[in-house]
């Protein structure tokens, strides 16, 4: 919150028909007068020396610089202009000659950005933007000595951007992107009609992603790297890549080339050492951290294609669903010094290609089969009191081979809850489940990704993909999934990761995520899929489900700033499918029950 701030021209709350920004900021103090854009508009990036001077300063000024390109090509491409949300026929473009025009954008970052990959915690992603109209005293960005920057006094016709690290800049970035629009009366003109702007900004959660599968289906590179992108316009910093599962093994691992040569769908639906390293780049540069995913036990026929003797109970039909939540039924066998073997080749192989972006990783450990392993020939049992300690053996096996490559395990719900395991201190705990789960989760002393699949699971309402067969068509009659109906982005923003806690436990919550599993999704329908559902959950996980007075957030608010950033995500190519009818965007409030 901006504190004892004065500003000279009266802020206007929310009377104009455009209203900018998604998520919505902390503190977002904006007027109704007229700035433009120059086409030459300039980044001055200006630090106290302490920030510009220790190695890692290269890498934060090549983060800031593309990332300000990809504002600048964003702010003068996108070409939006905002008709669809003024009543029919007004005339909303401000007219040639009104208002200051812009030539610099100031950027001071006041700390030296943490070493990367860098833990939860260790990076400020608070950032601070004004756009003034007179030159007058911005006393919450002086404490931060933008003015002794600039030598002084405070032009007008400038943006001011102060930040605690780099990724505190993109935030800025990102938010500027959304204050202009296209102006078709002054072709090539970009304008807001929201100065003076003071924006007092950081996310409520420090998690904040979206977990994609990537192994039921197979999606280019190319489709991970646009999904990376809508994340970081969404102030979404994690992209959790479900990267192998039963279906397949698209991930190729040198190591064991087998895996993925016979692993994946088909030839050349892999991902190679170089894409997986373009995926974590490309990361990187937005403030999205990719982590990587390999569920296991369960989860991992695909094994079986390179090595079919780590895997027990392959593909058992007709009855798959005794062995397994979907076929190909199949799990890594436990207590057996193969798979230990296997694990610790996979880990060695792949975590130190990861660990210079993300000290995470997630080994899965959702829905393991209990009569599988009545197959395996070290088990031979489909016992509770007979796995639970296989069980333990297998995951504190793969957690110490995590340790020795300094990497903490982020694990599904099911393994803390349902196996009561004992995980590492450190080990993240992502809950789907149940409301209750969370809560539980933090009773047990572990910090949570939250993402109940009742209110966050994009895949659902899809129907069913099982072929039904004719004996059991009443059974399924109308077809719906299991976690039918489908979540519309209203129930998705009424989602609050925290409800229930108290403020301590609270603290042990990271963020969440909403899940896109991939049975009917693929790159035809992926926009449509995510977009903009994954957005409600960005502003939960970014300005919080309630509002600085405590209120749960509106719809009526929520859904015209929706509207107007799902036109931005269309425009920069992203298939985001509408929120309303033209009618209510162009008649406020005319649509409210
Ligand atoms: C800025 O604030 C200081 C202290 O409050 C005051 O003395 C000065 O006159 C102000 N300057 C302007 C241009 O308003
Ligand atoms: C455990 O396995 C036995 C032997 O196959 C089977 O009869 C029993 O139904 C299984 N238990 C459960 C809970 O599925
Ligand atoms: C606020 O939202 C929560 C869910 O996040 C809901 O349970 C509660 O009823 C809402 N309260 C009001 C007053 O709308």
């Amino acid at each position: 919150m901006i504190s004892g701030l004065s500003v000279a021209t009266a802020l206007l709350t929310l009377t104009a028909s455009v209203n900018a920004l998604w998520p919505i900021p902390q503190s977002y103090k904006r007027g109704d007068t007229t700035v433009w854009l120059s086409p030459d508009v300039q980044l001055v990036f200006d630090s106290p020396p302490e920030v510009c001077f220790p190695p890692s300063y290269r890498y934060t000024k090549r983060r800031v610089q593309e990332a300000w390109s990809r504002t600048r090509e964003i702010i003068f491409q996108e070409r939006f202009v905002p008709w669809k949300f003024y009543p029919r026929g007004t005339k909303f473009e401000p007219g040639a000659g009104t208002g200051k025009v812009i030539e610099k954008v100031f950027v001071e970052q006041t700390s030296v950005d943490k070493p990367e990959p860098a833990r939860y915690g260790e990076f400020d992603e608070s950032y601070k933007l004004a756009i003034p109209i007179t030159g007058g005293n911005f006393t919450s960005l002086g404490a931060y000595g933008v003015e002794a920057a600039l030598g002084g006094g405070r032009e007008p016709g400038a943006v001011y951007i102060t930040a605690g690290s780099s990724l505190g800049v993109l935030h800025a970035f990102t938010t500027l992107s959304q204050l202009f629009y296209y102006s078709n009366s002054q072709p090539g003109g970009v304008y807001s009609r929201l100065a003076p702007v003071e924006i007092d900004d950081k996310p409520k959660f420090q998690h904040r992603g979206l977990n994609l599968d990537v192994a039921r289906q197979w999606y280019p590179k190319e489709e991970i790297l646009k999904t990376i992108d809508a994340l970081s316009w969404n102030k979404m910093n994690r992209l959790h890549l479900h990267v192998t599962d039963s279906q397949s093994w698209p991930l190729e691992i040198p190591a064991m080339p087998d895996l993925a040569a016979k692993g994946a769908y088909a030839d050349g639906l892999t991902y190679s050492p170089q894409d997986l390293q373009d995926m974590l780049t490309w990361g990187w540069s937005r403030g999205v951290e990719v982590i990587l995913e390999i569920d296991m036990p369960g989860h991992t026929t695909s094994i079986a294609e390179a090595y079919p003797e780590l895997i027990t109970g392959r593909d058992k039909q007709p009855d798959w669903d005794r062995y397994a939540a979907q076929p190909p039924s199949g799990s890594l066998k436990l207590r057996n010094p193969a798979v230990k073997k296997f694990l610790t080749t996979l880990f060695d192989d792949l975590l130190p290609r990861l660990k210079s972006h993300s000290q995470y990783f997630h080994t899965g450990g959702d829905e393991v089969n209990k009569n599988v392993y009545n197959f395996d020939e070290n088990i031979k049992s489909n016992d509770s009191a007979v796995l639970q300690p296989a069980l333990q053996d297998f995951v504190s096996y793969a957690h110490a081979e995590l340790g020795r490559h300094g990497v903490t395990p982020l694990v599904w719900e099911e393994m803390l809850l349902n196996w009561n395991l004992k995980l590492p201190k450190d080990a993240i705990v992502q809950t789907w489940i149940s409301e209750a789960s969370t809560k539980k989760v933090i009773e047990k002393g572990h910090r949570v990704i939250a993402g109940n699949y009742n209110f966050w699971y994009l895949d659902c309402g899809y129907g069913q993909w099982l072929d039904i067969l004719p004996a059991s068509y009443k059974n399924f009659y109308p077809f719906n999934d299991y976690c039918s109906p489908r979540k519309n982005w209203r129930l998705i923003y009424s989602y609050d990761p925290t409800a229930g806690l108290t403020q301590e436990q609270v603290k042990l919550v990271l963020g969440g995520e909403v899940h896109a599993w991939s049975e009917q999704t693929d790159p035809a329908n992926i926009d449509s899929v995510i977009w903009p559902r994954a957005s409600a959950a960005a502003e939960v996980l970014w300005s919080g489900r309630t509002d600085a007075t405590g209120k749960n957030r509106s719809f009526p608010d929520a859904s015209r700033r929706l509207a107007e950033f799902r036109e931005r995500l269309v425009l920069r190519g992203v298939g985001a499918g509408p929120i309303q009818q033209l009618w209510c965007h162009q008649n406020p409030g005319g649509c409210q029950l």
